[in-house]
């Protein structure tokens, strides 16, 4: 047998920089419970296993014909608790929101209760398959229907698409249902506009979608400019996509003008609901004349992030919009059962539907979490939600506006997040720079560089969930920094000293990423 060439656990070169605490390299490249652990494929023996089978027989005819292996596959042999362990010490070189307060703008890092958890773990939902009869899956059929019903309420939003799987995968779903209306009224526009301060999924899904994108810019309080706006509006733009509340934690005061201005002339007007955290309860979009919009689960309703998935990324839709909506979707009949309108059963009004977004009806795991946020919180406690979080986003603000640019904070409150520039840094100091001194104080840091509109921008969005007591030991921990930043301290060039792993080369990870393991004995 072509066994792989492994031995068991091999000890990890000892990393160049182990003196840099102060100590010696130590042989491990441990440094205490700061702990190296080598690739899956580095410590896996071939034969190892963490169940034991019966040896096949050899009398056995081989019942599996030409789909027989023919050769080992080279996975990595481990037993049960070389496996747990692995991804333990993995998972202990990374930051997470049970760890301690995770700043990151625009990505809403909220305690995820644990309520949800128990509720998704229920074996009537966990063990759910997408296929199975309508008739058996009545309870997660409800469930849906009601997350849609609160979902539709909360937005003031007449049709929701529940499928889409993400908050991009939902810009996506509403920019196609865009298009599915233009093309019905049999008008080809080219050409979204984006404002500059755009999340990039904004931009990126118009131009995948195959429309022409342009920018609008910022006015001086970081806001669209709606005048700049409106002279672009013409018979060549399908629609604006706008972020509100926008990427610099600002509120678009202006949005229902804008949208009257966009549907004179003929567009539709896509919001990006990712921030809805922080108007949930006290803004429904649908009264600012929005015709589609995301609503990030994963953000607003507290369900994991993680590595891109899974997440949802439910589209409420305007009336204009709502016969283009994808299938399929739950109604409820007259005798309060639950169905799903597919293809075969979509009737009249739903026959402009531009198709589907997944083969199924979306994440059951994050719409169990979501519903059960929603009920334990109820509409008030909702409200309480946004106000919390624009609450902690503003006492982050004005406690470290003295030692951090904050290009805005003249203009009045933020809403869920503080934004910060570089300006005042010296010694050549960067926000990356900073960011990487705050690894050192024990948190991962805030969102950087994003919004383009602010030089050096630091993004910081503290979310409802965290305590006075956690915020100020966040600010303790920023302020610190930031002051060695202002007084140009070029330790900070060197930055983190106490993590896992140093400085990354960025521009290498970037331009020539490393995204697979190749056996070394088959290449
Ligand atoms: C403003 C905004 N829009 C869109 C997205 C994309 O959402 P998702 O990551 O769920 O695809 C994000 C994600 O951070 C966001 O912050």
């Amino acid at each position: 047998m072509n066994a792989p060439n492994k031995s068991g656990w091999k000890p990890v070169a000892p990393v160049s920089d182990a003196g840099a605490f102060g100590g010696p390299p130590t042989s491990t490249g441990n440094r205490a419970l700061m702990l190296e652990e080598p690739l899956i494929f580095d410590i896996g023996t071939a034969g190892t296993t963490g169940v034991d089978l019966p040896q096949a027989d050899p009398a056995e005819p081989n019942r599996l014909g030409a789909f027989a292996r023919k050769a080992p596959i080279n996975l990595p042999g481990l037993s049960e608790p070389e496996t747990v362990r692995h991804y333990t010490r993995l998972s202990r070189q990374n930051y997470a929101i049970d760890l301690g307060l995770f700043p990151l703008g625009s990505c809403t890092m909220k305690h995820n209760p644990r309520l949800n958890e128990k509720v998704a773990r229920m074996p009537g939902f966990a063990d759910l398959h997408p296929l199975a009869p309508a008739t058996t899956t009545q309870g997660a059929l409800a469930v849906i229907y009601e997350l849609a019903e609160w979902l539709k309420t909360l937005t003031g939003m007449p049709a929701v698409a529940m499928s889409p799987k993400a908050g991009a995968h939902g810009e996506l779903c509403g920019v196609l249902a865009i298009r599915a209306a233009l093309t019905a009224r049999g008008d080809a526009r080219r050409v979204i506009l984006c404002p500059e301060s755009a999340h990039g999924t904004n931009p990126a899904t118009a131009a995948f979608a195959g429309y022409e994108v342009e920018d609008i810019p910022a006015n001086a309080d970081g806001r669209v400019d709606f005048e700049a706006l409106k002279a672009r509006l013409g018979p060549d733009v399908a629609a604006v996509m706008i972020t509100n509340p926008n990427t610099c934690g600002l509120f678009e005061r202006d949005f229902k003008r804008i949208a009257d201005a966009v549907h004179e002339a003929g567009a539709l007007v896509y919001c990006d609901g990712a921030n809805f955290n922080a108007i949930v309860g006290r803004v429904r979009p649908g009264d600012l004349g929005v015709d589609a919009m995301h609503i990030n689960l994963h953000k607003t309703f507290s369900t994991p992030h993680g590595g891109g998935g899974p997440g949802s990324g439910p589209v409420v839709f305007s009336e204009a919009l709502a016969p283009f909506a994808p299938l399929p979707f739950v109604e409820k009949l007259a005798d309060g059962t639950f169905h799903l309108v597919e293809e075969e059963t979509a009737g009249e009004h739903h026959a402009q539907s531009f198709g589907r977004m997944t083969a199924f009806h979306g994440q059951m795991g994050m719409f169990t979490r979501a519903l059960t946020y929603i009920l334990s919180h109820g509409a008030d406690g909702l409200r309480q939600v946004a106000e919390d979080a624009v609450l902690n986003a503003n006492y982050v603000l004005r406690s470290l506006e003295d030692v951090l640019d904050a290009p805005f904070a003249d203009a009045g409150p933020c809403m869920h997040e503080a934004l910060f520039s570089d300006s005042g840094f010296g010694g050549g100091l960067s926000t990356l720079d900073l960011a990487k001194g705050l690894i050192d104080e024990g948190f991962h840091p805030m969102t950087v560089y994003f919004p383009l509109v602010v030089h050096g921008a630091m993004l910081v969005e503290p979310t409802e969930t965290e305590s006075k007591a956690s915020l100020d030991q966040f600010i303790a921990a920023l302020r610190s920094v930031a002051e060695r930043a202002r007084a140009g301290d070029e330790s900070l060039k060197q930055a983190p000293y106490y993590a896992p792993r140093r400085r990354l080369d960025e521009t290498a990870a970037a331009r020539k990423p490393v995204l697979a393991w190749n056996d070394p004995n088959l290449t």
